[in-house]
């Protein structure tokens, strides 16, 4: 329910109906104190100015318009220029209605549908996932299943750096090392191959035999030889069978068949190059390929050139990201691409797009998105590292996570059994880190705190989670069943009526995840929700209600509440229980 569109649409209305179109936009905005209603507008005072009429008379003039529409219980209008609005609680219990018997909670399928590429977690082959590609993954994944959820039609695309020179110094390695039936027969771990890695590097940096060779094997690797092809699809496998287990316990969507990585787009590369040099927007300098674009300039003003093919006809980065675009476009017909990864990626993004709209691979309208976010900070707001400054490995945190749920619940259950002891700790902890991460505002650092995300006061997952067992305990305890009740809902508290606008108001929340890909103003709506519903059930009595009726009301009130609150939680990939 769009409750504030509504309002805003009225006021729209009754501005056109008084002569007075496109003035000022109405601010809608909840009102802070309950004597100025549930919603205020905020700019009449700006509206007056513009239209010159003094706010008490331009009110009356809406007031007119729009007195009779009944979800309007009363309007009234406030000294110095604001106009409270008092929602008909007869209007919302009709609404709430419609939602009980919901599986969308009332929310429609969006139209026009659109085919949305969502570009996130994308770690790189032969290394493990750290904590930077936490981010990615699980903000991508909100916003996937955010918009999955109405409607669109949507890629996801995980876009694995699993192609360049890197495989050359790797392949070498392993044949210098004679670890290669060790491949075959398939008993080589990530940890492993990410040594071999960094030491096939540093080789390379000492040993101008070894830099040779590997450059002999990137050749061969990209002209298709067997066994080096068939090396570095072992590479491939191992690092990724290793991160659907991660994504697994993430309860992440990201499955096999949405791994679209670099190589992929490895065949188009040469025919880009060519093409942007017949059409003068690349050009040779010095044997390499590159861009040069008017709007990209460094700090003393220069143009700034982006390379496209190094002098070694190596290709890069951005030359693989412009095929990627152009696939994307062409080939999966994307109408809106949103790309997560973290803000340093920002001006790569911004030439990637420059040149495949100057190429004219993309038109000038296609949506191209950078949902950027920023770095994990410890407590000394210093970027979170280990001890000895390395970056944190994912599975490291996640089972940090997992123990600290453990041992929390071991001391307030210590009789738990340990079947049921290690279930709950996997999905308090694991949410816990989810909860931390997605409820800051993803475009700024934030300070990683094992102590406040694994608390159950304020917004966390615990306290969130915790609620909706509360209400689930409630309705279980309650001999009437829920969908046995005919009467309709009857508001008539304050807490009841904030808690049923507060329901509403989900599809709105929805909404600007859907345009802003933001899953924090998700979090901060729940935990809303559910302190709401606290406030609602110290206040008023559900199961002891005097009334028959009255209980059955807050029944479903409180049943409304807990489908609300499973719905979020589920768009947030954080898994709801049953108890706790
Ligand atoms: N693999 C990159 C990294 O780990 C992220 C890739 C993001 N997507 C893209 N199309 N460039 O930083």
């Amino acid at each position: 329910m769009k409750i504030k569109y509504i309002i805003k649409k009225d006021i729209e209305q009754a501005l056109i109906n008084i002569g007075l179109k496109n003035y000022c936009e109405p601010l809608i905005i909840p009102s802070k104190k309950k004597e100025f209603g549930n919603y205020q507008v905020n700019n009449l005072i700006k509206m007056s100015t513009i239209t010159k009429i003094q706010p008490y008379d331009l009110f009356e003039k809406i007031f007119f318009f729009i007195k009779t529409q009944n979800i309007y219980k009363k309007i009234t209008f406030s000294y110095p220029g604001f106009i409270n609005i008092f929602i008909d609680q007869n209007w919302l219990s009709n609404k709430l209605e419609e939602l009980f018997f919901s599986s969308r909670l009332g929310i429609n399928y969006v139209y026009p549908k659109k085919t949305i590429v969502v570009d996130y977690s994308s770690p790189n082959i032969a290394k493990e996932m750290h904590i930077g590609h936490l981010r990615s993954t699980i903000i991508g994944d909100v916003i996937v299943r955010t918009l999955e959820f109405l409607g669109h039609n949507v890629i996801r695309a995980n876009h694995i750096g699993d192609w360049g020179t890197q495989f050359g110094m790797l392949i070498a390695y392993l044949k210098h090392k004679k670890l290669e039936k060790k491949l075959k027969k398939n008993i080589i771990s990530l940890k492993e191959i990410e040594t071999f890695y960094c030491k096939s590097k540093k080789k390379c940096d000492v040993d101008k035999t070894f830099e040779n060779e590997s450059r002999k094997y990137v050749v061969k690797l990209q002209n298709g030889d067997d066994n080096c092809f068939f090396i570095w699809k072992r590479l491939v496998s191992i690092t990724m069978n290793y991160n659907y287990h991660i994504y697994k316990k993430l309860n992440v969507t990201l499955k096999k068949e949405h791994t679209m990585g670099e190589s992929l787009y490895n065949t188009m590369l040469p025919s880009i190059v060519k093409d942007l040099k017949e059409k003068k927007i690349a050009i040779e300098k010095n044997g390499s390929t590159i861009v040069f674009l008017d709007e990209f300039k460094n700090r003393s003003g220069k143009h700034m050139g982006v390379i496209i093919q190094k002098q070694d006809k190596a290709f890069l980065y951005a030359t693989t990201d412009i095929a990627c675009l152009k696939y994307r476009y062409e080939t999966l017909h994307a109408d809106r691409i949103i790309y997560y990864t973290d803000s340093r990626q920002s001006q790569h993004l911004q030439q990637v797009w420059a040149i495949s709209k100057k190429a004219k691979y993309i038109p000038h309208n296609l949506s191209l998105e950078h949902h950027t976010f920023g770095m994990m900070l410890s407590k000394n707001k210093r970027p979170f590292k280990t001890r000895d400054g390395n970056t944190i490995k994912l599975t490291v945190l996640l089972e940090e996570a997992i123990k600290r749920a453990r041992d929390l619940i071991k001391k307030k259950k210590p009789n738990l059994s340990q079947k049921k002891l290690i279930k709950l700790s996997n999905i308090i902890g694991i949410s816990a880190v989810k909860y931390a991460d997605l409820s800051k505002n993803r475009n700024t650092n934030y300070i990683f705190d094992w102590d406040t995300m694994l608390t159950f006061e304020g917004n966390t997952s615990p306290y969130i989670q915790y609620a909706y067992t509360r209400i689930i305990s409630i309705l279980k305890k309650s001999t009437i069943k829920i969908h046995q009740i005919s009467e309709k809902i009857v508001l008539t508290k304050d807490t009841e009526i904030r808690l049923a606008i507060k329901i509403l108001e989900f599809e709105e929340i929805i909404l600007i995840l859907e345009k802003k890909g933001t899953p924090h103003i998700m979090c901060n709506y729940l935990y809303q929700l559910a302190t709401y519903f606290s406030n609602f059930y110290e206040n008023c009595s559900i199961l002891f209600s005097k009334k028959i009726k009255t209980c059955k009301s807050r029944l479903k009130l409180a049943f409304l509440t807990a489908k609300t609150l499973k719905k979020g939680l589920n768009i947030l990939g954080i898994k709801i229980l049953k108890k706790m």
